[in-house]
């Protein structure tokens, strides 16, 4: 790999600024703080403030990067942007990242372009392992479970990737607590252990709770949350109205301005708490998922290396009150 880059990481990030976390009962540690690239990292995006972002992410000790097939927009774009800067200013550092990529969702037409049969997953690796520029991804997930394709077909997928050489883990998002347990059992008698669930999980989406959470720790698999910040709500981002530059501001943005109305209270409210506790908004965010104890890293976005900056705050007040956890039970449940 080339490597004509003015980028030089710096040389203290491993001082102890960034907590690892040990995944489940693997071998392998994760930041506290990983970085996803669903928005901010398309073709769309400001691909200058794109690689500030990878930067200065990777001077913070973030040394996780989380990817998928259909990030963008368009879909892949996100992974072909950001192969190129891997391979130009961070290819003598692979073995100091753990790159992870996810199919399931809609990525071309025809019977094989999403959901987990064999064909489709083990062809859309091949095809993100090219935009990544990648011989190998550490983590390989099925990004959503298949209602019509047995369970076996897709695990066996992933554990043949492993066996391939082209994932070194695998890992399943967006499973129910029942089909977890499944997936993980499954995996384990492929003797490819599952390394990692990714489900959506913050303050205001807490169904890991109910069951998920207690199967993972049973199992030793680690938890990686996405959208902790619930896409910015969870943030100041919108308590002034809702910004041209934001994601709920933006057409190509997931987050629909609708939520932002239903759920302003709630946020106010938060933010007086985060605010007793010195505080930000996104910070007690943070710090809330990491308090679970299934959880081994927040997989957080930021458009703006400020934000970056802002939310690894958080590991400096990772502890909560009884109190403050009841207040914001209350809050969150009104
Ligand atoms: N497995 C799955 O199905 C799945 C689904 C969704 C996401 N994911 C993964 O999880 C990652 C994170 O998801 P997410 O982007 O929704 O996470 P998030 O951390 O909940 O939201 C990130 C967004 O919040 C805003 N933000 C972040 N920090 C801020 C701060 N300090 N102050 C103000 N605003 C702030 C930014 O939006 P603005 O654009 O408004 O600045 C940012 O892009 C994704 O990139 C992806 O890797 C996985």
């Amino acid at each position: 790999m080339s490597n004509n880059t003015s980028y030089h990481p710096d040389p203290e990030r491993y001082d102890g600024r960034m907590p690892y976390r040990r995944c489940g009962n693997s071998g392998l540690k994760l930041p506290s703080i990983s970085l996803g690239f669903w928005h901010n990292f398309g073709d769309l995006d400001d691909l200058v403030q794109s690689k500030r972002i990878m930067h200065r992410a990777f001077d913070l000790g973030i040394t996780h990067f989380d990817f998928a097939n259909n990030y963008g927009p368009p879909a892949g774009s996100a992974e072909i942007n950001c192969g190129k800067i891997l391979k130009s200013d961070f290819s003598n550092h692979r073995d100091e990242l753990v790159i992870s990529s996810k199919a399931g969702y809609h990525m071309w037409d025809g019977p094989y372009g999403e959901w987990g049969s064999r064909k489709y997953l083990l062809s859309s690796l091949n095809q993100s392992l090219k935009r990544l520029q990648l011989d190998y991804v550490d983590i390989f997930y099925s990004h959503r479970p298949d209602p019509e394709t047995p369970l076996e077909e897709t695990m066996g997928a992933l554990a043949t990737a492993v066996q391939q050489g082209k994932a070194l883990y695998v890992g399943i998002s967006n499973y129910s607590a029942e089909l977890a347990d499944s997936a993980i059992s499954i995996l384990k008698d492929m003797g490819v252990p599952c390394l990692i669930h990714q489900p959506k999980y913050n303050l205001f989406e807490r169904w890991i709770e109910g069951g998920l959470t207690d199967i993972l720790l049973a199992n030793g698999v680690g938890c990686i949350p996405f959208s902790p910040l619930a896409q910015g709500l969870l943030t100041e981002r919108y308590l002034d109205g809702i910004p041209a530059d934001s994601r709920a501001g933006k057409e190509h943005g997931y987050l629909q301005k609708s939520e932002v109305k239903i759920k302003i209270d709630k946020i106010r409210a938060l933010k007086s708490i985060a605010e007793k506790r010195e505080q930000s908004l996104a910070n007690m965010a943070l710090a809330w998922v990491l308090r679970q104890p299934s959880v081994t890293s927040a997989l957080i976005g930021a458009s703006s290396v400020e934000q970056l900056e802002d939310n690894i705050q958080c590991l400096n007040q990772l502890e909560f009150t009884a109190g403050e956890l009841a207040a914001i039970d209350q809050i969150v449940s009104a």
